[in-house]
C-alpha cells in the first residue's frame, strides 16, 4: 500500500492537495492501492500505525520540501519517493542551491540575496540604489524559500522595487534578487530509470503576463508546447543541463529543473524541484506525455524504483 501524503500547512497547500489527488488516481488507475493522507501534526503516529510499504510526500512549499517531512520518514525508516531530508533543505534554499550548481559550472542567473533586517538597518532606499548599481534592470524579485511563484515579481523600472519587496517579505526573512534573463522559459523534468537519472522532453512555458501562481494552475491562462520548440542540439542540451543539475544536488527518483535558455544559448538554471506539480495544469505529467508514456504507468514504477 502507498501513503500519498499531501496538503499541509505550507502556502502551497490547495496546490498540493490537487497534485496529490492526481496521483493517487493515477496510481488507482494501475491497480495500486492508495491512502491519500492530508498532513497534521499527528503524521508520525498516523505512518507508524499504517506501515505502508512506500510513502510519496507529494508536498509543495515548506515542511514538505524543506526535508522535515522527509526527516520523519527517515525516522520512522519507511522507503519514500523523492530526494532524501539533507539534498531537499539545499535545493529549498535558492541561494545554496544556486551556490552548488555554479560550482558544478552551471549557468545561473547572477544575484544577490538581501535580509529584510538591512533595509531596517541601511534605510530601503540605498540599499535599492546599491542594488540596481550592481545587477542594472530588469531584474526578479523572489524570496529564498518558496514556490508556485508566490511572492516573485519581475521589476522593469527601479520605482517598482520597493512594491516587489514587500510582496517578496510575506513569504520570508530574504529575498533573492536575481538579474533578469531574455530567452526561452523551459522546465526540464527527470526519472531515474534503469540507466540513471533521464530527461523527459522539455516544456515550453509562454506566459504573456508572466507565469505567475494564476498562469500556473488556471487552465488556458498560459500556452505551453510539450516538447518544446527547440533544435535537437538545444534540446540535447537542456536535458544535459538538468541531469547534471539532478546529480549535483543529489536528488533522487524525480526532479524537475526549470531554466531559461538565453538568445545566445546559455542554458540559465533557475532552480530545482525536489517535488515538482503534478497538478491537471503541471509541467511534470506534461513531459511525461510528451515522451509518449503513460503518466499513471510511469507513477507505477517511481513508486517499485522506491521499494526497497
Ligand atoms: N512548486 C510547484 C508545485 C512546482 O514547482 O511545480
Ligand atoms: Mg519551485
Amino acid at each position: 500500500m502507498v501513503v500519498v501524503l499531501a496538503g499541509g500547512l505550507s502556502h502551497e497547500r490547495d496546490v498540493s492537495l490537487r497534485s496529490g489527488r492526481r496521483v493517487a488516481e493515477a496510481l488507482r488507475s494501475v491497480g495500486v492501492e492508495v491512502v491519500l493522507h492530508d498532513v497534521d501534526a499527528d503524521l508520525l503516529a498516523f505512518l507508524r500505525e499504517t506501515r505502508p510499504d512506500v510513502v510519496w510526500p507529494v508536498l509543495h512549499g515548506a515542511v514538505g520540501e524543506d526535508g522535515s517531512v522527509r526527516d520523519i520518514l527517515e525516522l520512522v525508516d519507511l522507503p519514500y519517493v523523492g530526494t532524501g531530508p539533507r539534498a531537499s533543505r539545499t535545493v529549498w534554499n535558492k541561494p545554496i542551491a544556486k551556490a552548488a550548481l555554479m560550482a558544478a559550472g552551471i549557468a545561473t542567473p547572477e544575484y544577490v540575496t538581501l535580509p529584510q533586517s538591512l533595509f531596517r538597518d541601511l534605510g530601503a532606499q540605498p540599499v535599492l540604489d546599491a542594488l540596481v548599481a550592481r545587477l542594472g534592470l530588469p531584474l526578479v524579485v523572489k524570496p529564498t524559500q518558496g514556490g508556485s511563484a508566490l511572492g516573485v515579481t519581475r521589476v522593469e523600472r527601479a520605482d517598482s522595487l520597493p512594491r516587489a519587496m514587500v510582496e517578496c517579505f510575506a513569504y520570508g526573512e530574504t529575498a533573492l534578487v536575481e538579474k533578469a534573463i531574455d530567452g526561452v522559459e523551459l522546465a526540464v523534468s527527470v526519472v531515474e530509470g534503469p540507466e540513471g537519472p533521464e530527461a523527459l522532453p522539455a516544456v515550453e512555458i509562454v506566459a504573456e503576463g508572466g507565469y505567475d501562481y494564476s498562469a500556473r494552475y488556471v487552465a488556458g491562462e498560459t500556452e505551453y508546447f510539450a516538447p518544446a520548440r527547440l533544435t535537437e542540439a538545444q534540446s540535447a542540451t537542456v536535458a544535459e543541463v538538468a541531469v547534471r543539475a539532478h546529480k549535483t544536488l543529489a536528488l533522487r527518483h524525480l526532479s524537475r529543473t526549470d531554466l531559461i535558455l538565453a538568445a545566445d544559448g546559455t542554458p540559465y538554471v533557475l532552480e530545482v524541484n525536489v517535488a515538482p506539480g503534478m497538478t491537471e495544469t503541471s509541467l511534470f505529467p506534461q513531459a511525461v506525455a510528451a515522451a509518449g508514456e503513460d503518466v499513471a504507468a510511469l507513477y507505477r514504477r517511481i513508486v517499485e524504483t522506491a521499494l526497497p
